[in-house]
């Protein structure tokens, strides 16, 4: 699933109140979609599908340690290896059935926001948070806190309805017949205790008093700084049958929409930003900000692109039910543990050993031939000589499948279009190299190795 480049276009605008000042804005395509959920579940099946983007090696354990050794980001800046996610929007058909509403990338801001906004501090390494209530059904109209002027909590979650006239925002997803898309959006805290990387019930955060700006109460002195996701979704490709859109944790209000956020970023990077461009920077143009020079990279979607899935279930295109064990409430009360724990004796899809960098499973054996590693060509000779070929079809099953012919029992696919056989790698070949992650020519759902690397292959 890629992100359409026209489509992130429409993103550009914002919907905060006043854009005039600092800030910068990152555009992101998906690197994984699923029922992946590192903060709220780690090392387990989340409960209902998220779509992620950021760094490449985003899983069910993942931290701030292990996202650093992400090969890439499927965000502008490359030295943010963090990782942004949001529940995945389906519309549920009058026959039951649940078809995944096309969608791109993200659009992630990052604010200069706050009455103490020239003492802003960098995220610290571990830490994490979570914006919204996916439980919640009805808007929240208890106040965000103590502090005079403070705004109700259902405002952190707004939907914008995309027409060729501008629609009014909503805290609901009221509006879903839009030309243009629907954009979900979501403000997070930006006021932290200064001690606790996270805590399970987000205390360890608070919102500013308007929410996009102004005070932080008691308790939480240190000022961070403003995100803001903008998530689009292509309402208007989906042929409505008087079925209903559905946020993946079974939600048809909106209210429940959330955010998540894991930090990755390298440190003295986001220090410098916040320095020099998040309390000035004019357009909120990445590559204007000179402390990303060079580290913005363009062509982000290409470079790093969707993962194959981490868990073994369907979440793509018509399904016959919400992944998980999820109940469709419609409110107005808050759904409940029920409406999204699935009973003991439910089947649980298998969380997959996968390779983050090759996006393949290491020992996985399909059709016979079993997924070894990524591997270098040395230099001078090939790492798998026997036979070869090229093709603007190639997959890893055809590569197989020729090499089974030549009667080798190692196949390896390099560059996406090319297929290598042998018996042995050569000298100087290891398999324990990063793939530069190139969709086979034949499949965007599987890799075929890199320049100069290849995805190793050996018959069973
Ligand atoms: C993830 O964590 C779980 C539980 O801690 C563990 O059983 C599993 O082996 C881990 N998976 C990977 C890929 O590290
Ligand atoms: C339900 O309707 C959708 C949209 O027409 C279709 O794609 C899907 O196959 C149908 N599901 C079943 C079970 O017939
Ligand atoms: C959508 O909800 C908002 C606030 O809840 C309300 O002001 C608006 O009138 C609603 N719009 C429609 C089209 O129902
Ligand atoms: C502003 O930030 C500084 C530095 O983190 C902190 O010491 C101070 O308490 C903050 N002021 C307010 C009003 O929160
Ligand atoms: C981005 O992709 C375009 C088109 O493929 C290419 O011309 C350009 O050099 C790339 N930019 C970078 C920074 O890689
Ligand atoms: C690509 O290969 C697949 C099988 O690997 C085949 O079914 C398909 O027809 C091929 N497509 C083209 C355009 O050659
Ligand atoms: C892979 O292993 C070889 C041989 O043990 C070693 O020289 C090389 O540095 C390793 N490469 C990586 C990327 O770990």
């Amino acid at each position: 699933m890629f992100v359409n480049k026209s489509s992130l276009l429409l993103l550009s605008l914002g919907s905060l109140t006043g854009l005039s000042d600092a800030f910068w804005r990152m555009s992101c395509s998906i690197i994984q979609t699923g029922r992946i959920d590192p903060i709220v579940s780690p090392g387990e099946v989340a409960s209902h599908v998220h779509k992620i983007s950021g760094a490449s090696n985003i899983g069910p354990n993942s931290t701030y340690e292990s996202l650093q050794s992400s090969s890439c980001t499927s965000c502008e800046i490359n030295k943010d290896l963090s990782a942004y996610w949001t529940p995945l929007l389906y519309y549920e058909h009058a026959n039951g059935s649940f078809e995944e509403v096309p969608n791109g990338g993200m659009a992630v801001y990052y604010l200069g926001r706050g009455d103490n906004k020239t003492n802003i501090q960098p995220f610290p390494p571990g830490f994490r948070m979570l914006s919204g209530d996916a439980a919640a059904r009805s808007f929240n109209d208890t106040p965000v806190s103590s502090v005079e002027g403070a705004e109700p909590y259902g405002n952190r979650v707004s939907f914008n309805c995309l027409t060729d006239s501008p629609n009014p925002q909503s805290p609901q997803m009221n509006m879903t017949d839009c030309d243009n898309g629907l954009r979900a959006q979501i403000q997070f805290q930006s006021c932290w205790d200064g001690v606790n990387k996270y805590l399970p019930d987000n205390s360890h955060v608070a919102y500013m008093s308007i929410i996009d700006n102004g005070a932080c109460p008691p308790g939480y002195p240190v000022q961070l700084m403003h995100l803001f996701y903008e998530v689009l979704y292509s309402v208007s490709d989906i042929a409505l049958d008087g079925g209903k859109f559905v946020f993946a944790q079974g939600d048809p209000t909106g209210y429940g929409f959330h955010g998540d956020f894991l930090n990755g970023w390298d440190v003295d990077t986001l220090q410098a930003g916040i320095d020099q461009c998040a309390i000035a920077n004019e357009a909120g143009v990445v590559h204007e900000c000179p402390v990303f020079a060079g580290i913005d990279d363009q062509n982000f979607s290409t470079d790093c692109p969707a993962r194959l899935p981490e868990i073994d279930e369907p979440v793509h295109g018509v399904i016959d039910k919400l992944p998980g064990c999820i109940t469709v409430t419609p409110g107005p009360e808050d759904a409940t543990l029920a409406d999204f724990v699935c009973p003991a004796s439910a089947p649980e899809p298998t969380l997959l050993d996968v390779d983050s960098d090759s996006g393949q499973v290491i020992g996985s054996t399909v059709n016979g031939w079993t997924y070894m590693g990524c591997a270098n060509e040395p230099t001078g000779v090939r790492a798998l000589g026997d036979a070869t070929y090229t093709s603007n079809n190639m997959t890893n099953e055809a590569c197989q499948s020729f090499c089974a012919g030549k009667g080798s029992p190692m196949a390896g696919t390099e560059y996406a279009t090319q297929c290598y056989c042998g018996s042995a790698l050569a000298s100087g070949s290891s398999l324990n190299q990063t793939c530069s992650n190139m969709l086979c020519s034949g499949s965007e759902m599987e890799y075929c190795g890199g320049p100069d690397r290849l995805s190793v292959y050996q018959k069973a």
